[in-house]
């Protein structure tokens, strides 16, 4: 009866049981660009690491690309998707504006028995969600959740403007999450926000400040907008200080972590990472030579090739660390 009582006293601990991701087939490479913009392979691969990048299809949605690598993750996992209590999709580029787009993936995988929302926290979507997911799990509500990072990016980006259309691309990434053994799972999450600087990074047109119109087509408001300098000196310093007090929270050092795996925006910014942390690079897991950067599905997509790479093992200790528009950021140290 002791034991009882004091277990159903913890928090349950939250574990990520498959992994999947998804990027389509079409390729934009640096070569491409250079003939659509003023831009060379040289300025984005030293400026960002970026040297190619996949496009959708246009008949191919945010929620069809979610869709596959929740079914890959929810395979990884063994999970059958009547299984799924709980799918969120973080992204900034949904099907529709409603019904969200987690209904969306619903529909299409058959997890009927789902509750669905969205949660647009721009890059930090898929660590948001993760978070938000395992609260419901560690709270006994619920037993397992999918979590999904999903971008059609290159339908709000403005291939017009060369110090945006270059950074971006298209993919999804996504994970079970399940109660499970105390030795692993989540062990510490981190998140933050600073809505003061909303305009250094964001898409204007299209919601209720400025409603579609003659002239905010004109204006090109429905593209993404970023003062590039000044996220970056923000970016840096949010997730190094992010990634610091997650691994504080849980009583471990840089020296625990065997694999970091950043946000995908600009090599550049995660090295400025790695050297604040101190950490080695062959801690760092990094892919945005092939995707650029994915917002929401960045962070999924990385982790789903370096879970399924061997890169990650069972028992190791990873980073998951975060900085989008908003400005919103998220660290979280887990057990694998
Ligand atoms: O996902 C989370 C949010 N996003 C990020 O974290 C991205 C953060 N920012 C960045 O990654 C970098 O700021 C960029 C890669 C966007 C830009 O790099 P930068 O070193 O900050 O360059 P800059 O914006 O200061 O531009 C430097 C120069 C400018 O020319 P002048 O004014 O010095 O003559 C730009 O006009 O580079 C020019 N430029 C380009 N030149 C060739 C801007 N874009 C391009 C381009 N090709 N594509």
């Amino acid at each position: 009866m002791k034991s009882a009582h004091k277990t159903s006293r913890l928090p349950r601990r939250v574990v990520i049981t498959g992994t999947g991701a998804y990027v389509p087939d079409r390729v934009l490479t640096n070569a491409d660009l250079e003939r659509m913009v003023d831009t060379t392979d040289e300025w984005i691969v030293t400026r960002s690491g970026i040297r190619e990048r996949r496009i959708a299809r246009d008949n191919e949605a945010t929620s069809d690309m979610a869709a596959e690598a929740a079914r890959r993750a929810l395979a990884a996992a063994g999970v059958a998707p009547e299984a799924v209590e709980l799918i969120i999709v973080g992204t900034v580029t949904p099907d529709m504006p409603f019904p969200n787009t987690a209904c969306f993936v619903q529909n299409l995988i058959g997890a009927h028995k789902a509750v669905c929302f969205d949660i647009e926290a721009a890059c930090s979507g898929f660590l948001y969600g993760v978070e938000t997911a395992r609260q419901f799990i560690a709270s006994g509500s619920i037993h397992t959740a999918l979590v999904i990072g999903a971008e059609k990016l290159s339908c709000i980006t403005d291939w017009q403007d060369r110090a945006t259309c270059v950074l971006f691309g298209d993919g999804a990434g996504a994970v079970v999450l399940s109660a499970g053994p105390e030795e692993r799972g989540i062990l510490s999450t981190v998140m933050g926000s600073d809505g003061r600087l909303t305009d250094l990074l964001q898409l204007p047109g299209g919601g209720s400040r400025y409603p579609t119109s003659a002239n905010t087509l004109e204006k090109r408001l429905h593209y993404m907008k970023m003062t590039g300098r000044e996220v970056f000196k923000h970016a840096v310093r949010a997730m190094s200080d992010a990634a610091a007090a997650a691994l504080n929270q849980c009583g471990m050092t840089v020296a625990d972590v065997a694999c970091i795996v950043p946000h995908q925006a600009n090599m550049r910014i995660i090295e400025a990472i790695r050297e604040r942390l101190e950490a080695p690079p062959e801690k760092v897991y990094v892919n945005l030579e092939k995707y650029g950067n994915m917002s929401a599905a960045s962070i999924p997509v990385a982790l789903d090739e370096a879970a399924r790479s061997g890169r990650i093992r069972k028992g190791d200790v990873v980073l998951l660390v975060g900085f989008g528009g908003g400005f919103t950021w998220g660290a979280m140290v887990l057990r694998w």
